[in-house]
């Protein structure tokens, strides 16, 4: 298991994440954690000032989810139907910066004393904070507050208040307000989860405007064809005459402030920060708009933007608060997590969440199955509208998938892209890329769970059903019957990027035989209650008579790996076969593999990234025997290494369903504060967006055991021996349920609705508003 890679503690607290003195061996690391975004503006935690530490040791980077630049991939050798194009998110201008000069001394936290110095990021006002006094080196002493917004209620807003006090001198100040073009992303090493393979400006300019108080620069991608604009307007304020003078240089545009500071005496500085782009906007608009949205954020004020602020997040907390009594430090990752995920989320049905949010370039802000296996849940069941529009998102990109499946062969069908920003397959490795078909199972999966908890067949008329029927017909694209009579699926990757090009991976089938069978069942539904949709859809897709038959009849013959002797479900066709890793021989410096090995010598043995089968237990979890997913599980366990980020929340949740409660706990551990102690070693490229939803579902699934299958949603809730009580709520059918898990009893709460059934240990409750409580004693538990 991956180890911390150094001593980083914040105090506990469940509400905040506070550097409590000027953490320089940490800045990278901490430049991701007290990251700000808004699902679309990502802005890493950096310094305004800018940072002159150790090289290497700061990324200053601004991201807009989806905002991306494309370049072709460079095969050395090349094949038929690879990946033609890599889409990479930018770092975008830089328009948070702010340069505080003392007289002819340029404040820089790397330079001269700090003092009394803290930091803190706050999940329910949504403000990163930060305090400090600092005596320059020639002696001039200053306290520093100021405070960062990126608006939740408007994608393209964000802003700073900053206030300079001097302390022990009167005289000139200077502070100069900019947003810098001249930026450009990380470049990729030898670890395939770090940056993009560019180097160099990615950013032309078209156009540098500046108004009385307002910056503007005008770009334009190279390839991808976009505009942005992104712009700013800053106020200064303080007892004396203040002289404002526009500031250009190369591609970077600002106003200084010069002014006589009195001793004492508080300089106020408020900026508005702005992006619109030609993503979702005409070109020409986009200035205009900008300017409009900063007359309009300076207008309200930066006080009212934090008022708003707050209310978007009191309004958060109170449907998906995860609350563990008894256990700070997870308390404050669970958190920490839930306050990421929103802050990375798309939520305008163009765009998605990346593997890393918005806070690094850390898989170049690509799109995986992540969503819809691991995040898409917590969405789900907290806020339902943003889990619709990460469907629309998808959606939008069927006419892409058709297309790809047709450059893959296939003569029906759409295929999903492995990873994407927009919409093209964008994996230039095949092997753990574009094999892995599971994706298409994994997109109906989690149209499946919305239809289940939303009963919502507007959706499934006018988009689900057409996703799910286009990407089932790939199944029978690519599998065939055997001698024996089986629909075996050969040649694809399942989950586990240790094992690569296998036949009948069996999470793959298992969920290739969930995915038709509800293609089929939707289509039945379609056609009796929406015969009109049922039409149009079936011309559109040109659907003939006997093809659900056909689905169903590969279902039922579905190739499911097993093995008698051993009890346990085959990861695949030769998984069982090939020698297991010699685990007592490899060091823990060669973790993570795949930094350490070639490619092929793991693909020999058995030894697996992340779950794998395990998954399948969760997510089929009706489908197997208690006694199969304990077989499963211990087997499994002796050979994953969870070398991805994405393996422990579910080693977690089938520990805790098979009764193994210490593992339960370590795992969920594991991936609770997973970013917040970089057990990874890599947070500071971006958070884990998989792992940190990994947490929810490690309470809900785990601790909760929640499951809804077939419609039906059912608990069986353990209580981890350190916790007092944890509670959890539940969007499900118009309805909120709040489960509270005590020493003792089990609390179920109808919030909001009219009325809900589910199980309890397997015994039926009933909840209406009229009754809307019930509370079990263990003793009743089955
Ligand atoms: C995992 C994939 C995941 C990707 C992005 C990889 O390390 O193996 O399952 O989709 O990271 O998070």
């Amino acid at each position: 298991m991956p180890q911390p890679s150094h001593n980083h503690t914040f105090p506990l607290d469940p509400w905040r994440v506070c550097e409590t003195g000027l953490d320089t061996a940490n800045n990278f690391l901490n430049e991701t954690l007290f990251a700000l975004g808004n699902g679309y503006i990502g802005l890493r935690g950096c310094h305004e000032e800018g940072y002159s530490g150790p090289a290497g040791q700061s990324l200053d980077g601004t991201y807009l989810n989806g905002f991306y630049e494309s370049e072709p991939i460079v095969y050395p050798e090349g094949a038929y139907g690879l990946a033609r194009n890599n889409q990479f998110m930018l770092n975008v201008p830089n328009a948070k910066g702010i340069e505080l000069w003392i007289g002819d001394e340029r404040f820089d936290l790397a330079q001269g004393t700090v003092a009394a110095y803290k930091r803190e990021l706050d999940f329910r006002t949504g403000v990163l904070a930060r305090s400090l006094e600092w005596t320059s080196p020639g002696g001039k002493r200053v306290a520093l507050a100021s405070r960062r917004v990126v608006a939740f209620d408007d994608k393209h807003l964000f802003a700073i208040d900053y206030h300079v006090t001097p302390l022990n001198f009167s005289g000139p100040l200077r502070l100069v307000s900019q947003v810098d073009g001249a930026v450009k992303n990380q470049e990729a090493g030898d670890d395939p989860r770090v940056g993009s393979a560019v180097s160099g400006p990615t950013l032309r300019l078209v156009a540098l405007e500046q108004g009385g108080t307002t910056s503007s620069i005008t770009q334009r991608t190279h390839n991808s064809g976009f505009v942005l604009v992104s712009a700013i307007d800053t106020d200064v304020s303080c007892c004396g005459a203040v002289q404002v003078r526009a500031y250009q240089a190369g591609q970077v545009a600002g106003q200084s402030f010069e002014l006589h500071a009195g001793q004492g005496e508080t300089v106020r500085l408020t900026k508005f920060g702005v992006y619109y782009s030609s993503r979702d906007y005409a070109k020409q608009e986009l200035a205009a708009l900008a300017q409009e949205a900063l007359a309009q954020a300076r207008a309200n004020g930066f006080e009212a933007l934090c008022t708003r602020q707050a209310a978007y997040l009191a309004d958060f907390w109170a449907r998906a608060d995860v609350e563990i009594a008894g256990d700070d430090a997870l308390q404050q990752g669970i958190h920490f997590n839930q306050f990421h995920l929103l802050q990375s989320v798309g939520r305008d049905g163009k765009t998605n969440i990346a593997a890393k949010g918005v806070t690094g370039e850390g898989y170049e802000g690509h799109y995986f199955w992540d969503t819809e296996i691991y995040i898409f849940p917590f969405f789900l069941y907290s806020k339902p509208e943003i889990a619709r529009k990460l469907l629309d998102y998808r959606y939008a990109g069927l006419a892409q998938a058709r297309e790809r499946a047709r450059q893959m062969s296939h003569a029906k069908g759409a295929l999903y892209p492995w990873r994407t920003i927009a919409g093209e397959e964008c994996s230039a490795y095949y092997p753990a890329g574009t094999a892995q078909y599971h994706i298409n199972a994994d997109i109906a999966y989690s149209i499946k769970l919305y239809y289940e908890a939303t009963g919502d067949l507007d959706f499934m008329a006018q988009a689900g059903a057409e996703i799910v029927l286009e990407t089932a017909r790939i199944w029978l694209g690519i599998g065939s019957y055997d001698r024996g009579g089986r629909f075996c699926i050969n040649e694809v990757t399942g989950p586990d990027e240790y094992t690569a090009l296998v036949n009948n991976n069996y999470y793959t089938n298992a969920m290739a035989r969930m995915h038709l069978r509800f293609a089929a069942d939707m289509l039945d539904t379609i056609r009796s209650e929406r015969a009109g949709d049922f039409a149009r859809i079936a011309s559109a897709t040109s659907l003939d008579e006997g093809e659900a038959a056909e689905w169903r009849r590969a279902a039922n013959v579905m190739a499911l790996p097993y093995d008698a002797a051993l009890g346990i479900h085959e990861q695949d066709d030769s998984f069982l076969s090939k020698k297991v890793w010699d685990f007592a021989a490899t060091p823990k410096e060669n973790y993570p593999l795949l930094l350490n090995y070639h490619p092929l010598v793991i693909y020999r043995h058995q030894v697996c990234k992340q779950a794998d089968v395990v998954l399948a237990l969760l997510l089929l979890s009706d489908q197997f025997t208690l006694d199969d997913k304990k077989r499963d599980f211990d087997y499994y366990e002796a050979v994953t290494t969870h070398d991805s980020s994405l393996s422990s929340c579910i080693f977690s949740i089938i520990a805790s369903e098979v009764g193994y409660h210490d593992k339960a706990y370590d795992y969920f551990m594991e991936t609770a504060r997973l970013d917040l102690d970089d057990t990874h070693g890599n947070t500071h490229y971006g958070v884990h967006t998989a792992a940190m939803a990994g947490t929810w579902m490690g309470v809900a699934y785990g601790f909760g055991g929640m499951r809804v299958t077939g419609g039906e949603l059912r608990f069986a809730p353990t209580l981890p021996i350190k916790w007092t009580h944890y509670q959890f709520q539940v969007h499900i059918r118009g309805a909120l349920l709040r489960i509270r898990v005590e020493q003792g009893a089990a609390e179920y709460t109808l919030m909001n609705g009219e009325a809900l059934q589910f199980a309890h240990h397997g015994r039926t409750i009933s909840l209406t508003s009229a009754a809307p409580s019930a509370r079990i004693d263990r003793k009743h538990a089955a």
